[in-house]
């Protein structure tokens, strides 16, 4: 049996499988870095302060600067006995420096701490998303640029609406990822506070030195309240919140790749390196990248979930039950970051059919708006004009042709105020580059909303 740190008021050791199933070593080590950074900035601060001597300081700093390094090189061996990372590197600690490394925890709690490591951890992890994040709006804007003039069918319900510019369609998703990337930015002025030096719940008797703590930490400020500082968990949940926004804008773009790369569409080629193969189907090509983003989309949902659940009914301050807030926040992180990447990748790689889109703008009634809107241009009232186009458009159906294959003579007899430039109007093309309203799809609305889109990357 190993001597628990702790062990001083117990007569009786845990059994190992207790142990087992109360330590956190397992999945916490992936905090080791912050840890131990917490750590060399709070030995600093004991020593600035006079609480440990300089000398004190410099062997325990040494020690851990050591530890750090064995660290990156995968050199550190945990033990469950020592329960988590904090305990663990303690002990891995003195073993280095002898019993001096013992006075690292003066003013300390393991609840100031494991607090002070997510902090450092979220902040380090949001910045990369926000990179992340951008990178894939650069993809969408030069791959937005090449289609300001590819058309497409433009969908509500799922029904052909009206024609709309690719890169139109492109960058509605470049506005939602803008959102995203604002809600991240804001989310960092409540990770950047430091909790180290609210103890285990009430402050210290040491004279400590908080604000000092934050700056070694490169925290821009401190909680104000050290029962807060330690049971605050809130911007966890912001961050499931935001990564489950992202992931869902990520999922709704995977199933619209999904059905345009699919036969009945075929308006764009995912590339072979995002695609597989069928073990019993020759001729396929599955889109399983996107699908799987669209399913781990789940699973980032359930991060938020299981935080909030663990979270809910939790008296002040810390309680044990805050260790279950790691295992769903790094498994939001990876999914987060895998399906960024090879999100980014896809789109980057993505081969866009435009004649597929623009046959399929060709035969369809998606030009049926603009020739409600050319009557209203000659004095009709809108209802009027609607009802009109809408018995021409069911004259069509009935003859399975489309508005552009209908006779003159058919539209002067639906209303004399049409002309033979209706011809011209009903092109799909004369359809898009119309639109222009700020905000819309026209070719020249598109172009200004493409440069006010460069200035947010
Ligand atoms: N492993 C714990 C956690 O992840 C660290 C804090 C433990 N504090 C305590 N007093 N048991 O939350």
């Amino acid at each position: 049996m190993t001597s628990k740190l702790w062990g001083g008021r117990f007569t009786e050791a845990a059994e190992q499988w207790v142990d087992e199933f109360g330590a956190s070593i397992s999945f916490d080590k992936e905090l080791v870095e912050e840890d131990l950074a917490g750590s060399i900035a709070h030995v600093t601060m004991l020593s600035k302060c006079g609480i440990i001597t300089e000398e004190e300081a410099e062997t325990i700093r040494g020690g851990l600067k050591t530890l750090l390094k064995k660290a990156q090189h995968g050199e550190l061996e945990y033990e469950v006995d020592y329960e988590d990372i904090h305990l663990n590197l303690e002990k891995l600690l003195t073993d280095e420096v002898g019993p001096v490394g013992g006075k690292l925890h003066t003013a300390r709690s393991r609840n100031d701490q494991v607090a002070t490591d997510i902090h450092l951890y979220m902040k380090k992890q949001v910045s990369s998303f926000i990179q992340q994040i951008n990178q894939l709006q650069t993809v969408l804007v030069s791959l937005a640029e090449e289609h300001v003039e590819t058309i497409l069918p433009g969908y509500t319900h799922l029904q052909r609406a009206q024609p709309v510019s690719f890169a139109h369609h492109l960058m509605a998703y470049f506005w939602m990822f803008q959102r995203d990337k604002e809600r991240l930015t804001d989310s960092l002025k409540r990770i950047d506070l430091c909790p180290l030096g609210a103890g285990a719940l009430a402050g210290t008797t040491f004279p400590i030195d908080r604000t000092y703590t934050a700056q070694l930490l490169g925290f821009g400020d401190i909680y104000q309240n050290s029962l807060d500082a330690v049971s605050d968990r809130d911007f966890l949940v912001e961050f499931c919140s935001n990564a489950s926004l992202v992931m869902m804008h990520l999922s709704r773009f995977c199933e619209e790749l999904i059905l345009w790369s699919s036969q009945e569409f075929q308006f764009v080629e995912i590339s072979d390196s995002f695609a597989t193969g069928s073990s019993m189907m020759p001729q396929k090509k599955n889109p399983d990248m996107a699908e799987l983003i669209r399913g781990k989309t789940g699973r980032v949902y359930g991060s938020l979930i299981s935080l909030l659940t663990v979270l809910k009914g939790l008296p002040l301050a810390y309680n044990k039950d805050m260790q279950e807030d790691k295992e769903p926040l790094f498994d939001a992180v990876t999914t987060l970051r895998g399906s960024l990447s090879i999100f980014t990748g896809m789109l980057e790689s993505l081969t866009v059919r435009k004649e597929n889109m623009q046959k399929a703008v060709s035969s369809d009634f998606s030009n049926a708006t603009e020739l409600a809107d050319y009557l209203v241009s000659k004095g009709i009232p809108f209802r009027e004009s609607h009802e009109i186009v809408g018995k021409l458009v069911l004259n069509c159906i009935q003859k399975n042709i489309f508005l552009l294959d209908l006779p003159f003579e058919e539209y002067l007899a639906a209303s004399p105020c049409f002309e033979q430039d209706v011809f011209e109007v009903l092109q799909a093309k004369t359809v898009v580059s119309r639109r222009n309203s700020a905000g819309g799809t026209g070719f020249e609305a598109v172009r200004a909303a493409l440069e006010t889109a460069k200035t947010k990357i």
